[in-house]
């Protein structure tokens, strides 16, 4: 028996040092001798343990911070084997945003999301197949098709607040992550699932979230429980999904949701999409706008209700909404929400929810800061953009560390001053969020209804980030005191 378990020891550590050693050589590092400029300045060694006591107490962001305001906006930090080029403002996320894949790839950075959505989408497939699913995702996404969800978000918006009592207190950012599932489910994986199986999906996406940990990061494939369950909860959810779009077909139903849509997305060379594609495509855009837009929504909140002169002015601008529709609200009512808007896009400017974006140098690039300096980024390294930064620039946005939604509005629009990839909580380029448009509708018709329908006290602190998270999000609770009330008209 102790002699199995030493063996089933001994393969699991050979797999370990095989799987480690096959990344080192994937990661190597190749330096071009044709080019000339130098590489950007470069913290390792001793350097690098200098950094660790300010990393243990002032956390990433500021430990980041400082080392924009010591070496610029572009330089290198060399762990053992891997060399991060860390990349900050918009001149030297250009060729970040805009490159070519075969420049600076997404693809093998993003390997972990293969065994959560399957191998027939995202980045298990070719270049080309990939962006034309993009494509699909796109376009479901476009403001024609998003005027349709407008109803259906409306329906789980009020539905989940009827639960509510009279007054009591919550942990909003509990009650963000439900909701938001709730309307994902409705909006993008359809009736079917949202009406007779939601807790059941519900419990299985959990599990391929799951999934998303630093270990399954750097081994994808490594057995160990939570990618087992990862793996069972996928192709549950695909059959469940396939039974889904066997049953639309067969009797000839078609529902307003994403779902449809790609059901009835077809390639360019007009071959239909799989019942494989279509499932592995609706994972994976809940997966991109569930926690990005808890996150966000999360962070909104904080702010609104911590600065009482910007809620006062999103409270007065539902008022004005109310005297001019009463209760409706559509696709364009929504687009008058600008001061709702603006501080959903305040909170995401200081708190992105991907507070870095990462992608892998494939062969040699220049990339230019703003300080004029050109460097050379050899193939192999990782660039890793700092969003988290982006928005906290003091030559784009006056007084970053200040919530001021007011500076998106006309005349300041600090962002478009900036010019582009100024502003990045939503990426920017050839892989900017396409749900983004989306993610505004969800979150204002929350907010709409929050605003119109409760009076709402913020009884936690301010959150910090919560760094010890993969993705990071808010450190503990959002705990809010609620009232019912009428907001009336103006
Ligand atoms: C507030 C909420 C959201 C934020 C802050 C956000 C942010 C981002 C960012 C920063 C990227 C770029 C990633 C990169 O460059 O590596 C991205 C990509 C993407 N997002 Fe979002 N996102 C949000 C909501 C959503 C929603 C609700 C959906 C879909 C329903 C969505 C779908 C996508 C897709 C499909 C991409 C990939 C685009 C591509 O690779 O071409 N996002 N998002």
């Amino acid at each position: 028996m102790d002699l199995t378990i030493s063996a089933l020891w001994m393969a699991l550590a050979l797999f370990f040092i095989t799987t480690v050693l096959t990344k080192i050589a994937n990661g190597r590092i190749t330096y071009d001798p044709v080019c000339t400029l130098p590489p950007p300045p470069e913290v390792r060694g001793i350097a690098l343990l200098r950094l660790l006591p300010t990393l243990c107490t002032k956390g990433p962001e500021a430990t980041m911070h400082d080392l924009y305001n010591k070496f610029g906006s572009i330089f290198t930090v060399s762990f053992i084997w891997k060399r991060i080029t860390f990349l900050v403002g918009r001149e030297a996320s250009v060729i970040f945003f805009q490159g070519l894949e075969s420049e600076v790839a997404q693809g093998d950075i993003n390997e972990f999301t293969v065994p959560m959505f399957g191998q027939e989408i995202g980045f298990a497939v070719d270049y080309n197949t990939r962006m034309e699913q993009t494509r699909f995702l796109v376009e479901s996404l476009r403001p024609a098709q998003l005027r349709s969800y407008v109803d259906p978000m409306l329906q789980e918006v009020e539905k989940y607040f009827a639960k509510w009592g009279e007054e009591g207190v919550v942990d909003l950012k509990h009650e963000f992550e439900e909701l938001l599932m709730l309307i994902s489910s409705r909006c993008l994986v359809g009736k079917e699932v949202r009406e007779k199986m939601f807790g059941q999906f519900c419990k299985l996406f959990h599990e391929i979230e799951e999934g998303v940990n630093f270990a399954s990061f750097m081994f994808p494939y490594i057995p160990i429980p939570v990618n087992r369950r990862r793996d069972r909860a996928r192709i549950k959810l695909t059959e469940i999904l396939s039974e889904v779009v066997r049953s639309r077909k067969s009797f000839k139903r078609v529902e307003e949701d994403v779902l449809q849509r790609f059901i009835d997305s077809t390639y360019k060379d007009g071959r239909a999409t799989t019942i494989e594609e279509v499932s592995g495509m609706i994972l994976a855009l809940i997966f991109a706008g569930k926690h990005t837009s808890a996150t966000t929504s999360t962070w909104t909140g904080a702010c609104l209700l911590s600065h009482e002169n910007f809620l006062d002015a999103a409270l007065e601008e539902q008022k004005c909404i109310i005297g001019k529709y009463n209760d409706k609200i559509d696709y364009r009512i929504l687009s008058e929400m600008g001061t709702l808007h603006n501080c959903i896009k305040e909170a995401a400017r200081m708190h992105p929810a991907l507070p870095t974006l990462v992608r892998q140098v494939k062969k040699n690039i220049i990339v230019r800061g703003k300080e004029g300096n050109e460097y050379a980024i050899p193939k192999g390294n990782i660039l890793v953009n700092l969003v988290m930064v982006n928005g906290m620039l003091p030559h784009i946005y006056k007084d970053p560390e200040v919530f001021d939604p007011d500076r998106f509005r006309p005349v300041r629009e600090e962002d478009k001053a900036g010019g582009k990839f100024s502003y990045t909580s939503f990426g920017g380029g050839r892989h900017a969020c396409g749900g983004e448009a989306y993610a505004y509708m969800q979150i204002k018709i929350i907010f709409s209804h929050m605003l119109r329908n409760f009076e709402l006290k913020l009884i936690s602190s301010f959150p910090k980030p919560d760094w010890t998270k993969f993705m990071p999000e808010p450190k503990g609770k959002l705990m809010v005191s609620y009232k019912r009330f009428q907001l009336p008209s103006n």
